[in-house]
């Protein structure tokens, strides 16, 4: 496949969106953003932004000339990933990154999840389905699993309430959970660009590190030169709380069958592969982080988020 040098990015300035935009520029691609017509979203400076509908004839002119497209929308927007898809290949575009950046295909997520998985398979298949019909068309997925320093910084439900140091660890606290950070999301889809061929077609799989609560739990009592306040709790009651409130239709239970399922004990749900070597990091050039330096990431983020709170205040 020819040289994929301009890339329009589909919701280029959410969680995921940023750092992949980052990347790309960085590595000096030609970077387009395209966001809705109505979108309020802030862009960064010095990178074009295409605001338009999000329906095929005005999505295909918004792709003409692009290489590679990355649909990166947040949950709300993957409806509109078919209609992506198809204004894609329309345009002529030759690398579409469908939207996952979570668990793939080979997702082992609870059932209530379900419905979710399902939206995001029926986008998956049709990429599928119009590059088995059309060979000029080609899909990668980016299978980075738990986005884990993003993740730890903003969900202190995940075991880690950095500003108070204080850590919740579920059961013994060992089980085994890979993680991408947002650097390495950024660079898994650099990494694709930069290796159309070896990446056509298919999910790659990327690790930043695997890790467990209690390694963390060492690495941010290390790091930030204190001991932590330590409380039990777990998987199971976690689970059954989330599995009460889905059923009652109630909030919340998203984030407590996520972090339920991350921990829970002896089912390895949210391991993309069972070692760096056996994911596409090398390949991509996703680096291996240390829990320590993991940590440090998550201390500078909440001190960050921390610092924009006061300053909105
Ligand atoms: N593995 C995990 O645990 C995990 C965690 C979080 C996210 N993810 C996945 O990562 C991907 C990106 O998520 P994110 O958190 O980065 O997204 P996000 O920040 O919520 O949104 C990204 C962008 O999507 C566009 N968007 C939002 N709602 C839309 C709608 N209704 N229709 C069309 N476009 C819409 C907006 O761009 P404009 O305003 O510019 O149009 C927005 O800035 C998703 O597939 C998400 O499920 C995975």
């Amino acid at each position: 496949m020819a040289v994929i040098t301009k890339v329009a990015v589909v919701g280029a300035s959410g969680n995921f969106g940023g750092p992949i935009t980052a990347a790309l520029r960085q590595a000096g691609l030609n970077v387009t953003i395209i966001s809705r017509h109505d979108s309020q979203t802030q862009h960064p400076e010095g990178i074009p932004v295409i605001h338009t509908a999000y329906d095929l004839e005005h999505l295909t002119q918004a792709f003409s000339g692009q290489d590679a497209a990355v649909c990166v929308v947040g949950p709300g927007g993957i409806a509109h990933q078919t209609t992506l898809i198809d204004a894609a290949e329309a345009a002529g575009v030759k690398r579409f990154i469908i939207d996952d950046f979570g668990w793939g295909p080979d997702v082992r997520g609870l059932p209530e999840f379900a419905a979710i998985h399902a939206q995001r398979r029926a986008g998956w298949d049709y990429a599928k389905a119009r590059a088995d019909a059309n060979p000029a068309f080609t899909w990668t997925g980016v299978t980075s699993g738990n986005p884990i320093d993003w993740a730890m910084a903003k969900f202190p439900l995940m075991g880690f309430d950095v500003p108070n140091s204080r850590a919740i660890i579920y059961d013994a606290g060992t089980e085994s959970f890979t993680g991408t950070t947002l650097a390495g999301i950024g660079q898994a889809v650099l990494g694709v660009m930069r290796h159309p061929d070896e990446t056509a077609n298919r999910f790659v799989k990327v690790l930043s590190l695997q890790t467990h609560q209690n390694e963390l739990l060492q690495a941010f009592e290390k790091v930030t030169g204190r001991e932590w306040e330590v409380s039990r709790a777990t998987t199971k009651e976690l689970i059954a709380s989330g599995k009460a409130k889905f059923k009652a239709g109630s909030s919340g239970w998203v984030l407590e069958l996520v972090v339920g399922q991350l921990f829970d004990a002896g089912e390895a749900r949210c391991v993309v592969a069972p070692s760096r070597e056996e994911s596409d990091s090398a390949l991509l050039g996703v680096a291996g982080v240390s829990a320590e330096a993991l940590v440090h990431t998550v201390v500078e983020q909440v001190a960050k988020r921390q610092a924009r709170a006061m300053s909105v205040e």
